[in-house]
């Protein structure tokens, strides 16, 4: 079975899909992190994304797998926390909107989901990658409420790793509003893959809801998408 959830930055996603996939016993795709990981090797390997044609060697000489914990294994090294820097943030969007590196994401997915039960989530995993899953799932929120979520997490994820005392978070929350509505721009024009509502995809709003509230909702329909022989 195959289960396909879009939204935007903040939107609840990654949390309800990997939620869903632990409980069902799925695999979990983000595949976000795929486009992270190859913004990470750049990085480290000194490719500018500028260069299209080292980008897309880069992304064809690694071998990418997915882990149930939303990390990426590239060859025999396992990437997570080193995905989700300032400096990745800073080029994913603009790695994640060459073409190639898209096709080239879209095929790792598709192997690693071959034959297994999976829970996918993206920008386009309902529209391009999956566009015959068997669920499909548009998770939403408003700008301000997606900008709240982020803002605690980088609070919580701080105040986990500093010591005691330290001051809070640099970064305000309508520093991190901005960021996000810049991203939904960027992620919106993109000429392939960018993010849209499949016609097939059910409409979440979770801007007035708790993650368990979502969750309740989504497990809900997919049991009931079981129930009825997928
Ligand atoms: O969900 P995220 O913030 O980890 O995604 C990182 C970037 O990758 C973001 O700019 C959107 C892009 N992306 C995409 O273009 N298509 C996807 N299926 C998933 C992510």
């Amino acid at each position: 079975m195959r289960v396909a959830i879009d939204g935007p930055a903040g939107s609840g996603k990654s949390t309800i899909a990997q939620m869903i996939a632990e409980r069902l016993g799925f695999l979990y795709i983000n595949s976000g992190s795929l486009y992270r990981a190859i913004a990470f090797l750049a990085l480290r390997e000194g490719v500018a994304w500028q260069d299209v044609e080292k980008m897309i060697n880069l992304a064809k000489k690694h071998r990418f797998d997915c882990l149930s914990d939303g990390s990426v294994i590239v060859d025999e090294e396992c990437l997570k926390e080193e995905l989700r820097t300032p400096e990745v943030d800073d080029i994913v969007s603009q790695v994640s909107a060459i073409p190639e590196i898209r096709a080239e994401v879209n095929n790792i997915i598709r192997r690693i989901s071959e034959g297994k039960d999976v829970v996918s989530e993206g920008r386009d995993i309902t529209t391009v990658v999956f566009p015959d899953a068997d669920v499909k799932l548009y998770l939403d929120a408003s700008p301000k409420i997606r900008a709240e979520r982020r803002y605690r997490e980088r609070l919580s994820k701080k105040a986990s790793t500093k010591e005691e005392g330290a001051e809070a978070d640099s970064i305000s929350i309508e520093e991190v509003r901005k960021n996000i509505e810049m991203r939904d721009k960027l992620d919106a024009q993109k000429p392939i893959g960018a993010l849209k509502i499949a016609e097939d995809a059910i409409y979440l709003d979770t801007s007035d809801l708790t993650i368990e509230q979502v969750y309740d909702k989504v497990y809900k329909i997919l049991r009931a998408r079981i129930a009825h022989g997928r």
